[in-house]
């Protein structure tokens, strides 16, 4: 397999007037953002970022007629760097694509070295893909909390937004390395699926607390928040002495209401993860944890749902999302992909 001679398919987000329209184009290999290395790509994902970006919600585009996407999984077509030989298997979650510069909705890509892991053999591009941004922030909060000092026996650890694609990853992890897990969701649908992961109890986050007091009863020992507020108050303030809390999202507010007395009553920490920007060194190992020790016990379970790449205009156009349960992969090259899994 060699660079395309003929131009191939890509799913470009376009500003235009006050919104986003997404477009299947087909470009040059020449008209891909440059990178040293090749990629056909097999598998991308969808992501919470990629409905913001795809609707214009989010202001997540930095730049017009971006190929969208921001995760992908492929093999080395071409390749200047020989960390990366033709014909290895590869991997990019986050690093600007579909954000900044073209992404994974596309046939090719073209990218630097900084911005790929060669897969380990353990994992196969669709498994990459299944994990993608999602399980892979999962895992980058989950090193932040062991590296807070935070052990399976100090405690509870609460997850929100748990039946969504950080969610279900972060519940999994931490069940899977022996955390007494609550998973919190507002479905009560997805209870079932939760303690199948391994979630000691599931609770409602629509009945949370209401009280304002600063302080409530110290249940946590860490936590990993996909919502923002009110969730993220109230765990921080349901949190015990010397919790962590992993800050990852606003799935319902970007904002965070709190008093300094749990910091400094009970010495809470937030732990602030971006997956974006993330040292090579770090992103490496996150994902030789994830081939090996840290392998995600359920993989098809939390990555139930595939799409084709051409279904993907009528999936962004639809006018709300349902409530869904893990992440849905992209199969890209047909031919590639196995329609079961
Ligand atoms: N910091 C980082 O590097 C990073 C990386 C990845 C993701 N994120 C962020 O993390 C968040 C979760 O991402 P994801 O990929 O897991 O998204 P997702 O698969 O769409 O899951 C979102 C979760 O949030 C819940 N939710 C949405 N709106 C809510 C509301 N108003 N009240 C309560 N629950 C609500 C959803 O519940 P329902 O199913 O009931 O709607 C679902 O459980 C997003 O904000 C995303 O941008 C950040």
């Amino acid at each position: 397999m060699s660079i395309p001679l003929e131009p191939f398919w890509v799913l470009r987000f376009c500003e235009e007037g006050a919104g986003v329209v997404v477009r299947r184009e087909r470009i040059p290999w020449e008209a891909l953002d440059p990178g040293s290395i090749g990629i056909r790509i097999h598998y991308s994902g969808i992501n919470y970022k990629d409905l913001l970006a795809a609707t214009g919600r989010g202001q997540i585009l930095r730049r017009n007629r971006l190929v969208g996407g921001i995760d992908l999984a492929g093999e080395v077509i071409d390749s200047r760097d020989p960390a990366f030989p033709i014909g290895s298997h590869v991997a990019a979650v986050g690093g600007g694509l579909g954000e900044t510069r073209d992404g994974g909705y596309a046939e090719y890509a073209r990218l630097d070295p900084e911005q790929l892991v060669r897969l380990d053999p353990q994992l196969s591009p669709l498994e990459a893909m299944q994990i993608g941004t999602a399980g892979f922030t999962a895992a980058l909060a989950y090193q932040a909390i062991r590296e807070a000092g935070i052990g399976p026996g100090a405690g509870p650890v609460v997850v929100s937004g748990a039946n969504g694609g950080v969610g279900c990853f972060a519940v999994d992890l931490l069940a899977g390395q022996g955390y007494p897990v609550t998973a919190l969701t507002r479905q009560s649908a997805w209870r079932r699926d939760l303690l199948a992961l391994g979630a000691r109890e599931v609770l409602d986050s629509g009945k949370i607390d209401p009280s304002p007091r600063p302080l409530l009863r110290g249940q946590w020992a860490a936590g990993i928040d996909n919502l923002g507020d009110p969730v993220l108050s109230w765990m921080i303030r349901s949190a015990k002495p010397q919790a962590a809390i992993a800050v990852i999202g606003m799935a319902a507010s970007a904002r965070l209401e709190t008093s300094v007395f749990p910091f400094i009553l009970r010495g809470v920490r937030l732990l602030g993860i971006n997956s974006t920007q993330v040292e090579p060194t770090l992103r490496k190992t996150l994902w030789r944890h994830l081939a090996g020790d840290w392998r995600p016990r359920a993989l098809a379970q939390m990555a139930p749902r595939q799409l084709a790449f051409d279904e993907l205009p009528a999936f962004f156009a639809a006018p709300v999302q349902p409530s869904r349960f893990g992440r849905t992969v992209v199969r890209i090259h047909p031919e590639l992909c196995p329609t079961t899994v």
